[in-house]
């Protein structure tokens, strides 16, 4: 383990209050989790390529997978330069569970699902990921570095599907809706379990003490991270689609484990029509409670409990 102070350069921030034992291993941490999510990505692109329509986005997609490799090098690079134990295989059970439902979508052919949960719902979380990790002010400067070469191709990553999932919307929109729907139900829980610092069996894995894992070494909280994930995903789903389409979807993230933060009345019973995102997507309040919302269990119950408050 690096237990090595990193200097501040002249004029700089002061560094986070010591990159000291906590810091490597929550580095360790992140660094191996980001590694899985990796993996998962190297096999949902190849497992889509198939179900490309064009020869060009079938080699965009395995150009797609070849950079989801070279980042599992780089992380693996930036293990070994920061003399940290990083894992180099999926450990935490919610990338296998996001995988089964990509494999799920792929065998019924349904590639705007496909598109939804790797090429938005993934990397929309790891934009979130690894520029929190570029933030120089909160790492140390290796690991800001390649947090930033990564998130350069992951922002490709998302714009290409943006742009593919726009061509499928002007085909059929009501099968990219379902597909969203579909995905957002079953992936987007497991993304936002991860938003964590403990585990399933992670840190058991990396010799690390799981509660002493604390966000508060890059200065920054878990409930933050949080609401940053919210509003990233948010921002995605509003650059392709109709809010009365995402509305019900983002007001059924108030039943997420810890998502007090992210919607603030959530504890009162009243997420639904009082939330963060209600407040972005002024609409929310409405459709979060209307018909579509019935459609899914996750809304109907959130509905259930504010009109149980009313
Ligand atoms: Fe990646
Ligand atoms: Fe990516």
């Amino acid at each position: 383990m690096n237990m090595t102070s990193v200097a501040a350069a002249p004029g700089a921030a002061e560094p986070p209050s010591a990159f000291d034992t906590g810091y490597y291993d929550l580095i360790a941490y992140v660094v191996s989790n980001a590694i899985a999510g990796e993996i998962m990505a190297i096999e949902n692109y190849s497992e889509m390529v198939h179900l490309m329509p064009t020869t060009q986005a079938k080699i965009e997609t395995v150009m797609q997978a070849n950079e989801e490799c070279k980042h599992i090098l780089l992380l693996s690079k930036l293990g070994r330069t920061l003399d940290i134990g990083v894992q180099r295989r999926i450990v935490e059970p919610q990338w296998n569970t996001i995988r089964k439902h990509f494999s799920n979508a792929v065998a019924r052919r349904d590639l705007p699902a496909c598109l939804i949960i790797q090429d938005l719902m993934t990397e929309t979380m790891a934009i979130l990921l690894y520029r929190t990790l570029a933030a120089e002010a909160e790492t140390d400067p290796r690991t800001a570095q390649v947090a930033a070469a990564i998130l350069k191709d992951e922002l490709e990553h998302l714009e290409i599907g943006k742009a593919r999932l726009r061509e499928l919307l002007a085909a059929d929109p009501a099968a990219v809706h379902d597909a969203l729907a579909w995905a957002h139900h079953r992936v987007m829980p497991e993304l936002f379990a991860m938003i964590s610092t403990s585990c399933h069996f992670l840190c058991d894995d990396l010799g690390i003490d799981c509660g002493s894992l604390s966000l508060g070494s890059i200065r920054t909280d878990i409930e933050q991270l949080r609401v940053r994930g919210l509003e990233l995903y948010v921002e995605t789903l509003d650059s392709l689609f109709d809010p009365k389409i995402t509305n019900p979807l983002i007001a059924s993230m108030s039943a997420y484990e810890g998502a007090s933060n992210m919607f603030p009345q959530a504890a009162s019973g009243a997420a639904c029509c009082g939330s963060q995102a209600a407040n972005r997507v002024p609409a929310a309040a409405a459709s979060c409670c209307g018909p579509a919302a019935k459609a899914a269990p996750a809304e109907a119950a959130c509905c259930a409990q504010t009109a149980g408050q009313a």
